[in-house]
């Protein structure tokens, strides 16, 4: 990676002669995983997720990295530190330098113990606007944002060269606090990846319904750090195996969809989650529809799909267990699946929003508005995943793609098995050259002779020529933005 490579060439170049990266987020919540070989094709990095932040040192993946090497041999199998919600470690670290040197020696103890071929930091997000930013406001934490540069810095010389390091970064332009004309040039050359997270960008802290993953929505997020310098061979463009679903105001119908008013999806005081909203994964039990006749009396607590059972006297919660708390009959309750549930049913909801979504072609976003439930749905379809890499992986170059995350397609693999495809073709600007062979590689840059010795290769001693690609005009101005949030996912509540 750090030696010469590939990633000397000019995109252009880099293009013809290497397939797009395919990073796969596995997460600990969603531990199904694909058997067949058809489901795992396409896949070059599996990342584990999640480490804590002030633990990195000691931490061993639940799922062994060898169990996952058998699985993906020719993968490489990264390590997530962080995610939603988890910022302590790092607002601890960078308060200091010797805090920075601490964790980048901490993450390099880890690649050492468990043997896997790099990290991911998952900071959300460096500066603010995390799941605590009500409690320590982003004014507190504006020395994150220097002092982010540095740490990725340290934690490259610590794992070294040869060591992936990728970073998850947001979506949504309010949220690059830390992603500016100044910090980027430092940010860029530690990393292998930028892992975009251009998913979520309606959340719980919005008030009016929108996509959260359109192809309009991605293109705009990958062009701001585009104009940030991100060198676009290293962007890995965010896919999103969930739906997600918000309770609208009830003046909303299906012809005024779009633009149309939530009830607060989270509490403007505290940011707890008022547990109006939420995300659906793609997996086997959200998306097969329930035979009742099948099930029996929950003898043990727990209830739904996966084991056909149902509470008798109380509500059964979106994580599957039996209760009457607020939290178990609210925040998609499994109506089916109890008594009591005092929320919309979102599976129901989400059953009708699969036949009848509507497709906004222009945006190139799916989205339905269930005016029964009260619900408005937005997400991702494999046919809306193509037009991502016609419209924008292929054109702007981009190294790859990611997604979050592997089980949370278990119900058909479908999406994965459309981004392999998709990668398959090639990354061609028209997508329509087949992929060419990768033999000989120099052949067609000049200066090159088959016969000569160099020890570095002079043509190639210049950086990528960005000035190629397109031209983009709109340069986000990221500290004007209106403070958003990403939106609190099932990670973080499991009632
Ligand atoms: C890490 O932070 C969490 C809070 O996010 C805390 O509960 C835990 O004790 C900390 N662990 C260590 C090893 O400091
Ligand atoms: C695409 O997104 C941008 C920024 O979010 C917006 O200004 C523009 O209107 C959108 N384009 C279309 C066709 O809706």
């Amino acid at each position: 990676m750090h030696s010469f490579s590939l990633a000397r060439l000019a995109p252009l170049f880099l293009a013809a002669s290497s397939s797009a990266r395919f990073l796969m987020y596995a997460d600990e919540w969603h531990p199904t995983r694909p058997t067949s070989p058809e489901d795992r094709a396409g896949i070059d990095h599996v990342v584990l997720a999640f480490a804590m932040a002030n633990n990195t040192a000691a931490f061993q993946p639940k799922v062994p990295i060898s169990t996952i090497r058998s699985e993906y041999p020719d993968a490489k199998v990264m390590i997530a530190v962080g995610g939603w919600g988890d910022t302590i470690g790092f607002s601890q670290a960078t308060r200091s330098e010797s805090g920075i040197s601490q964790f980048a020696a901490d993450v390099a103890m880890m690649l050492e113990n468990t043997g896997a071929d790099g990290v991911d930091i998952d900071w959300e997000y460096p500066g603010g606007n995390g799941a605590d930013y009500k409690q320590t406001p982003n004014s507190l934490k504006t020395y994150e944002i220097p002092a982010f540069p540095k740490l990725l810095s340290a934690i490259r010389t610590a794992i070294g060269p040869t060591k992936l390091l990728s970073i998850a970064v947001p979506g949504k332009a309010g949220d690059m606090l830390a992603f500016t004309p100044s910090t980027g040039p430092q940010i860029w050359p530690s990393v292998d990846y930028v892992n975009i997270m251009s998913y979520d960008l309606m959340n719980r802290r919005d008030t009016i319904t929108a996509h959260h993953t359109s192809v309009n929505g991605t293109l705009t997020t990958i062009q701001a750090y585009l104009a940030l310098g991100c060198p676009p061979e290293k962007i890995n463009l965010g896919f999103a195996f969930y739906a997600k679903f918000f309770t609208v105001s009830p003046s909303c119908t299906a012809s005024s969809a779009l633009g149309c008013p939530i009830v607060e999806a989270e509490d403007a005081l505290t940011g707890a989650d008022t547990l109006t909203s939420g995300a659906w994964t793609f997996e086997s039990h959200h998306m097969t529809p329930i035979d009742v006749s099948l099930l029996t009396p929950s003898y043990d607590g727990t209830c739904g799909a996966q084991k056909n059972t149902k509470c008798p006297n109380s509500c059964c919660s979106q994580y599957g267990n039996c209760g009457t708390s607020a939290e178990h009959c609210s925040g998609a309750c499994q109506h089916a699946f109890g008594v009591g549930c005092t929320d919309p049913d979102v599976f129901g909801s989400w059953m009708v929003a699969r036949e009848q979504g509507v497709l906004d072609e222009e945006e190139g976003g799916m989205y339905f508005l269930d005016e029964e439930e009260g619900l408005f749905w937005t997400w991702d379809t494999p046919e809306l995943m193509r037009r991502k890499f016609m419209e924008i992986v292929r054109p702007l170059g981009l190294g790859g793609v990611m997604a979050w995350s592997l089980g949370e397609d278990s119900h058909d693999w479908s999406h994965i098995r459309t981004i392999a495809e998709e990668l398959g073709k090639g990354n061609w600007a028209e997508g329509a050259r087949p992929r060419p062979g990768v033999e000989e590689p120099f052949e067609e840059v000049p200066g090159y002779e088959e016969d000569s010795v160099y020890d570095e290769v002079p043509v190639f001693e210049k950086e990528p020529v960005y000035e190629d690609g397109p031209v983009y005009d709109e340069v986000p101005e990221c500290e004007d933005e209106p403070v958003y949030e990403e939106d609190t996912d099932w990670g973080w509540l499991r009632i």
